[in-house]
């Protein structure tokens, strides 16, 4: 049975990087570890570690993208929350079996990590992501 390891991050879709850092590392005190391009994703994120899991400001850099669509719609606020897993298959697999729904049935495959997602309306209206680390 696949198992969870831990929370791997919390994301936070953001419309400007600066003026959310003056909360996250300003005000709260989160190290600032660095700021990407992730051109996969259409976005920038900066990337805050909190403990053994980080927060990652997600800001979008092209129109059309899920958080870009999250944000036109409800503006800055939480957008995921990812788990880091043992067995993605597994548990995907594990999830579908108990009809939960996925936006990912299979995992995207990354540099380093497996990826998916489970759809809110299966997960109490919040988005859930799942990691494999390699
Ligand atoms: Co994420």
């Amino acid at each position: 049975m696949a198992k969870i390891k831990k929370i791997n991050h919390v994301a936070i879709a953001v419309e400007d990087i600066d003026e959310a850092l003056q909360f996250w590392r300003d005000a709260l005190g989160l190290p600032l570890d660095h700021i990407e391009d992730v051109p996969s994703q259409k976005s920038m994120v900066a990337f805050l570690p909190a403990g053994d899991g980080e927060i990652e400001l997600v800001k979008p850099t092209a129109e059309g993208t899920g958080v870009a669509k999250f944000l036109a719609k409800n503006g800055p606020g939480m957008h995921h929350l990812c788990f880091e897993v043992d067995d993605i298959e597994e548990m995907l697999a594990s999830l579908k079996e108990k009809d939960v729904r996925l936006i990912n049935e299979a995992p995207l495959v990354l540099e380093g990590r497996k990826m998916a997602f489970v759809h809110p309306k299966s997960a109490g209206g919040v988005l859930v992501e799942l990691y494999e680390l390699d």
